[in-house]
């Protein structure tokens, strides 16, 4: 579902149960969608308690295809969360309190080859139906792996484009079915937050 927001115009994305019939979403979650993943950024974590891996992203969507509610990611074959997205069935798209921003930050710029992720990155990693998220994340997006594809840069129809592709790996562009939200309640100082505007109060 679309709506426009009052302030200026802002695309919502409304997950709820009348939205998606017969999928169990517990959670309304509304976000400004078109800035969320490039202003916010967040963790795309993927594997079990006993080996996972977990990096930034800041390109992503979320929408529908095939009559199921998605988010999808960008990721370069390079990544070490790669090998992690490419093994395991589900993955978790989670998004943190502007105090995370450095935090973020760094696990965006090391690899989980050179660093010890799970006990270094300062977050608490919890488990969540089987895959993994971190107990500090505002929302967690808990994704079914549906599709994945090469991004591939022969494709390219806007040449501006292709400056992403000249010194670096391609990209495979994963769609996750969303099959469960986990949304922190919001207290009242996290709502005073004027970071923290993509983020509502449940109805
Ligand atoms: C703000 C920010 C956004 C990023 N977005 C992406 C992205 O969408 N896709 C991607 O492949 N890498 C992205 N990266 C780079 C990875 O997070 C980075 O290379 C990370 O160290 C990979 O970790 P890994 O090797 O443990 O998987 C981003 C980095 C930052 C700082």
């Amino acid at each position: 579902m679309l709506l426009y927001g009052f302030k200026s115009v802002i695309f919502c994305v409304i997950l709820d149960e009348k939205y998606i019939k017969g999928v169990k979403v517990i959670m309304n979650f509304e976000t400004d969608i078109l800035s969320i993943f490039d202003k916010k950024w967040a963790l795309l974590t993927a594997g079990d308690k006993d080996s996972f891996n977990t990096m930034t992203v800041s390109w992503g969507g979320m929408g529908t295809i095939w009559g199921k509610p998605v988010a999808t990611v960008y990721v370069r074959t390079s990544r070490y969360t790669h090998e992690f997205m490419d093994r395991e069935g589900y993955f978790t798209v989670s998004f943190y309190p502007e105090e995370y921003k450095k935090t973020l930050g760094v696990l965006g710029s090391k690899s989980g080859r050179d660093m010890d992720k799970m006990n270094d990155s300062g977050l608490t990693a919890k488990e969540a139906a089987g895959t993994m998220t971190f107990e500090e994340a505002e929302v967690t997006l808990m994704c079914r792996k549906l599709f994945m594809q090469r991004l591939d840069p022969s494709n390219i129809i806007d040449k501006d484009v292709c400056k992403f592709y000249e010194n670096d790996a391609p990209h495979d562009m994963y769609i996750g079915e969303i099959i469960d939200i986990i949304k922190k309640p919001v207290n009242k100082a996290n709502f005073d937050d004027p970071h923290n505007e993509l983020f509502v109060e449940e109805p």
